[in-house]
């Protein structure tokens, strides 16, 4: 079984956390930005947990200054998807991360992340859409400026809306005004939850926000009436088992909980979150998961199928994974 060979739909990555350390660096020496502490002695992000993590991850963004910059990044990060059979994926995007959180240029920002999509489809056969990015952890006035980015935007690229960041850091029914903002437009809407917070996160991210989908979710496995609320509400779970390893969550691939969520009968669906921080990719992902659960290509063209049905693109691009 080659499961590197199988085309992949992946839902969950994040544009400023899939950049290889090495543009990073490029990007920083041209800018003579400071970034002592990002990397390690090998010249790999350095963090020892979650909070570390999201500390090294805002550094290192502080080389992205510019559209040009992001149009780069895109494509860096859409060559090395490509690479790995990916044929659709979505990404979260943070106007507060762009140029400084210059969020009157947001515009131009997603001019050139679509430029960019646009080229690597040309050249890679690889679709890209944009899911817009409150940082939890910064203000909730913030939040509706970033509610309004995303609806100023929303279109044929930036298609959802999605909050990210530490879990921590207020209740979910302090962003419903933004969320209300993406839903009335049409956006699609997901969120970061069930990650550093209990099953009881999961649970308010789908009656708070009335999410379609969930940014990992797993930690729903402590509470089975919540495993059970996911499957009556079809609710999607874009699990990353790697990052969930990488940042502590789980002891292994085969303590983690996403083959007894689908046994449950919860959506699952399977991806890289921030790939060079936690050292994975998504071959990575399916291979670890075939070996720990011995899965078969069956039951990976089953997620991917779950990933086609529950993507926010429109349903001409979705027929064409399908
Ligand atoms: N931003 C980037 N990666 C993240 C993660 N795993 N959880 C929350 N916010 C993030
Ligand atoms: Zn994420």
């Amino acid at each position: 079984m080659n499961l590197n060979a199988l085309p992949k739909i992946e839902l969950h990555t994040h544009l400023e956390g899939a950049a290889p350390p090495e543009f990073i660096r490029r990007l920083a020496q041209e800018k003579h930005v400071d970034l002592s502490g990002v990397f390690d002695d090998e010249g790999n992000y350095a963090f020892d947990n979650f909070l570390h993590f999201l500390k090294v991850y805002e550094a290192a963004t502080a080389v992205l200054q510019t559209p040009e910059d992001y149009h780069r990044l895109t494509l860096a990060m859409l060559e090395k998807s490509a690479d790995n059979g990916v044929i659709y994926t979505e990404t979260f995007v943070s106007p507060d991360f762009c140029g400084g959180g210059d969020l009157g240029a947001w515009k131009e920002y997603v001019h050139a992340m679509q430029d960019a999509s646009d080229m690597a489809e040309k050249t890679h056969g690889i679709v890209l859409k944009g899911i817009v990015t409150p940082i939890r952890h910064f203000e909730v006035g913030k939040a509706k400026e970033v509610a309004r980015c995303a609806v100023e935007t929303f279109g044929d690229w930036v298609v959802g809306f999605g909050i990210g960041g530490d879990e921590g850091a207020g209740k979910f029914s302090d962003f419903a005004y933004a969320y209300d903002m993406a839903r009335e437009a049409g956006m699609h809407l997901t969120a970061h939850a069930g990650e550093f917070a209990g099953a009881q996160s999961v649970r308010s991210a789908i009656r708070d926000l009335g999410v379609s989908r969930i940014g990992h979710g797993v930690r729903a496995i402590e509470d089975m009436s919540v495993v059970a609320e996911l499957v009556e509400r079809d609710v999607v779970l874009e699990v990353c088992p790697g990052s969930n390893i990488a940042l502590g969550l789980f002891s292994s691939w085969e303590e983690h909980p996403i083959a007894r969520l689908r046994d449950a009968g919860v959506k699952v669906t399977v991806s890289t979150d921030d790939p060079p921080f936690f050292h994975t990719t998504m071959n990575d992902e399916y291979n670890n998961l075939a070996r720990a659960f011995a899965w078969g290509e069956d039951v990976f063209k089953e997620i991917n199928t779950t990933a086609a049905k529950a993507a926010f693109c429109n349903d001409t691009t979705r027929k064409t994974l399908l």
